[in-house]
């Protein structure tokens, strides 16, 4: 038996040092974590538990039978996080290069079909030079399981991808498909061709970060939802993400002791509504004064800021907030903020997490760029995922709800179960200038003082729906409230609406407007 022990020990050694302890050894050096260091930063100390980690690849194709690693360059395994299951796998590009051949990907596969089994989230740290090449199609068919099932659990348990080095070529479908995406600040890349091939093919030179690189994903593309400084503080990220959502469908989020008084009136709600209706305001300041403790997680900060999405607690409760910025664009609508906040609303509803949308809304942005690129088909995902959602829906019109733009952003119309407005909300079909010169378009050209004529219709209009009472009285809000009272009246909603049941009519899927 001793004799035993100590084999094991001996190959427990070797299988933990994967490529190599050079190898290991050298990235430590060069500041970067393994893959196990990653595991064991992420997870509660002591309960990560590894699986199938003696696996090795079947392949002898262009030498690969004498580069044999137990593990086959990824670990898989589950452990606690904030005390809560989760399953994860951690590509090692010290074995070869963190490549995804069959047994590779069989171990991946495995754990997501564990995932999916106990309801616990996944999440995937991707490092790796995409298909290990002497696999061949092996390769392509270990994308293609994992692909199977990422689909398959999307939207019953979350999905959480963490680039922290190369994610290339078709390997990135798989993290495309996941809830969130995180990325390193200069370190992970993603691309579906790289800068060679594009070099090859469109005689254009760009690099890695430029090509695939966090700034580009989570500012232009919207691929990447949270970018962090350095590998801990992104994996610091993931944790707190965590820690606002469900462990599957079938879950409610977890709740936080609500240390943070339900009844907190906050005087500086009062001031944050600038008189003149041009000017923006923070948006960002307006949500920290609602929430729990002033702290809100934002998603897919550098991309569409038009719009702030994110998580929160009201009353020790998770939310998922959506508010229209004014700082950015006078916080329209555009083709990047409907995407973004459709994604966002789909996410919240299928992980029963309640949405609060804060509304201040000119209209949807004009311009032939915009219709170019969709604006109606996009537009309309954002309608749709409001429509579809049937958790509890509580919106605040703060000031403008014009248009379209006031339908779309939850309002009564869609569904939303309790809509309040401040005092300074404005809700019409278009805003005063614009729509007194569609109606008295005659009358101010043929008047002989056209401009005081103008002047005084914009009173008229102004008096008549800049304000919330008509809205009111048609019932399609169903209170005027001071800004100060706003987060006790919105816990207390929410509380209402706790046991909320709705569901849609039976249907396979929706065709939403893709
Ligand atoms: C097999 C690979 C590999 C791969 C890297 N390695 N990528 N082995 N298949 N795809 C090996 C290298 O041979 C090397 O082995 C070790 O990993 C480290 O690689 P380096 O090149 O030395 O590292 P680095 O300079 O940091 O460059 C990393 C890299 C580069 C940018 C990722 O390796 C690279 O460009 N790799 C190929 C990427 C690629 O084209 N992949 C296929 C994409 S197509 P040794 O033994 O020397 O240490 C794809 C299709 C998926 O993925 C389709 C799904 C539907």
């Amino acid at each position: 038996m001793k004799n035993m022990i100590k084999g094991l020990k001996k190959l427990r050694e070797e299988k933990d040092a994967a490529g190599g302890l050079d190898k290991l050894d050298s990235r430590r050096k060069s500041g970067k974590m393994t893959a196990r260091d990653r595991i064991e930063y992420l997870f509660d100390p002591g309960t990560f538990v590894e699986l199938q980690s003696y696996i090795q690849h079947r392949s002898t194709n262009f030498g690969l039978d004498s580069k044999k690693y137990f593990g086959d360059g990824v670990i898989t395994g589950f452990g606690k996080i904030h005390d809560r299951t989760v399953y994860i796998f951690s590509q090692d590009f010290t074995v070869l290069g963190g490549s995804l051949g069959e047994m590779h990907a069989m171990k991946i596969v495995n754990v997501m079909d564990l995932a999916l089994k106990a309801g616990a989230p996944v999440i995937g740290i991707n490092d790796s030079g995409g298909a290990r090449i002497q696999e061949g199609i092996s390769s392509l068919a270990g994308y293609g399981d994992i692909f199977y099932r990422n689909t398959r659990a999307s939207g019953v348990i979350p999905q959480i991808s963490v680039i922290m080095g190369p994610c290339a070529g078709g390997a990135v479908y798989s993290p495309g498909i996941t809830d969130f995406i995180f990325m390193v600040q200069h370190k992970s890349h993603m691309f579906v061709t790289g800068p060679e091939v594009i070099k090859a093919v469109n005689k254009e030179e760009v690099t890695f970060d430029d090509l695939g690189g966090s700034d580009t994903h989570s500012e232009k593309s919207g691929v990447c939802h949270f970018v962090g400084s350095d590998e801990k503080n992104t994996l610091d990220m993931v944790k707190e993400l965590l820690s606002y959502i469900p462990s599957s469908n079938l879950e409610s989020p977890p709740a936080a002791p609500a240390n943070d008084p339900f009844d907190r009136m906050e005087d500086k709600l009062n001031e944050i509504v600038p008189v003149n209706p041009n000017k923006p305001y923070n948006v960002k300041e307006l949500i920290s004064l609602i929430v729990d403790n002033g702290k809100f997680l934002e998603v897919h900060k550098g991309f569409a800021q038009n719009l702030v999405v994110g998580f929160a607690r009201l009353g020790g409760k998770t939310v998922g907030i959506i508010a229209n910025n004014p700082d950015i664009y006078a916080g329209t609508l555009d083709v990047n903020a409907s995407l973004k906040g459709a994604r966002f609303i789909r996410f919240c509803d299928a992980f029963n997490i309640p949405l609060v949308s804060l509304v201040d809304v000119p209209g949807f942005l004009p311009g032939r760029d915009q219709e170019e690129l969709g604006i109606i088909k996009h537009g309309a995902k954002l309608l749709y995922a409001y429509s579809e959602a049937t958790v509890p829906k509580l919106t605040l019109i703060t000031r403008k709800a014009y248009g379209g733009a006031y339908i779309v952003m939850s309002s009564k119309h869609l569904g939303a179960d309790i809509v309040y407005a401040w005092p300074t909300a404005e809700i019409a079909v278009m805003g005063p200038q614009g729509a007194i010169n569609v109606i008295f378009k005659k009358d101010i050209s043929t008047s002989e003082q056209p401009e005081t004529l103008r002047e005084r219709l914009i009173q008229e209009y102004k008096e008549k729906f800049a304000n919330p009472k008509l809205p009111a009285a048609f019932g399609y809000i169903d209170d005027i409230i001071l800004p100060t009272e706003t987060r006790p009246l919105l816990i207390k909603a929410l509380e209402s609406l706790e046991h909320k049941s709705l569901e849609n009519p039976r249907k396979k899927h929706g065709n939403i407007p893709l």
